[in-house]
C-alpha cells in the first residue's frame, strides 16, 4: 500500500489545510491561466485528490478531469459531485499520472498541486512523458513543487529536475508560492509555482 493509499484510508489529508490558506493565490494564479486564453479547453487535474481544485476549474469554464491513483481519494471527489458546474464539466477517473490513458484524450491545461513532486526522477521522466503524449500543441503546466528533499517525510524538487523531465517545454514563469499554512518543517522547504508550455 502506497503512502497515499494509508493517509486517504486514515482520513489524514494534511494538503487539505494549505488548499484553505492558499485559496487566495491558487485563485489568481488559475485566473490568469484562464484569462490569457481566449477560450477554454480541457484541463487535467494530476493527483487531484479529493478534487477541491477539479472543481475549481469546471467553475471558471474548462471542461475538467481529475486524475488520482487512490479509488478512495476518487470516491470522495464523486461525492462532492461531478458533471456541470459553473461555466464548465467536471469528472473524476482513477489513474497513474506515470501511464495516463490513451481514452482521457488531450489536454490544453495541467494542474499539479503536490503530486509530481513526490516522484523520483525515473518516474518523474515517465510521468512527463505521459503528460506530453496527452497535451495538445501549445498545452501549459501549472506545478506547485517544495524545493528540493531536505527532510525524509518530506518530497521535493529543484527547477533543474523539472526542467530535465520536461525536456521539450518551455519554462515561462517560476515564482515563490505561499508558506503561510504549510506548518513546520514545510514552510521551510522553499515552494515555488513553475509554469511551463509545450513548444
Ligand atoms: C499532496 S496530495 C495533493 C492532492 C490535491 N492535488 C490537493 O492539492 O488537494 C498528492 C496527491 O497525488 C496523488 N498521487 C500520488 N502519486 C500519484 C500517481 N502516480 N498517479 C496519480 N495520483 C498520484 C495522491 O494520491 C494524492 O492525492
Amino acid at each position: 500500500m502506497s503512502k497515499y493509499h494509508l493517509l486517504y484510508r486514515l482520513r489524514i489529508t494534511p494538503w487539505e489545510r494549505y488548499r484553505t490558506a492558499a485559496a487566495g493565490s491558487v485563485a489568481r494564479l488559475l485566473n490568469r491561466e484562464a484569462h490569457e486564453r481566449p477560450e477554454l479547453g480541457r484541463a487535467l487535474d494530476l493527483g487531484c485528490g479529493l478534487g477541491h481544485y477539479t472543481r475549481e476549474l469546471a467553475r471558471q469554464g474548462w471542461t475538467a478531469t481529475g486524475i488520482d491513483a487512490v479509488a478512495g481519494a476518487i470516491e470522495r471527489a464523486r461525492t462532492f459531485g461531478d458533471g456541470d458546474v459553473g461555466d464548465g464539466h467536471v469528472r473524476f477517473v482513477e489513474g497513474d499520472v506515470r501511464d495516463l490513458a490513451e481514452d482521457l484524450g488531450t489536454f490544453d491545461f495541467f494542474l499539479d498541486v503536490g503530486c509530481l513532486e513526490g516522484l523520483d526522477d525515473a518516474d518523474l521522466a515517465r510521468a512527463a512523458a505521459s503528460i506530453t503524449a496527452r497535451a495538445n500543441p501549445g498545452a501549459t503546466l501549472l506545478m506547485l513543487a517544495f524545493g528540493p528533499r531536505f527532510h525524509w517525510l518530506i518530497d521535493g524538487l529543484s527547477r533543474e529536475q523539472i526542467e530535465r523531465a520536461f525536456a521539450g517545454w518551455t519554462m515561462l514563469r517560476v515564482e515563490p508560492a505561499q508558506t503561510r499554512g504549510l506548518g513546520w518543517p514545510m514552510n521551510m522547504t522553499s515552494p515555488h509555482w513553475y509554469r511551463l508550455r509545450l513548444a
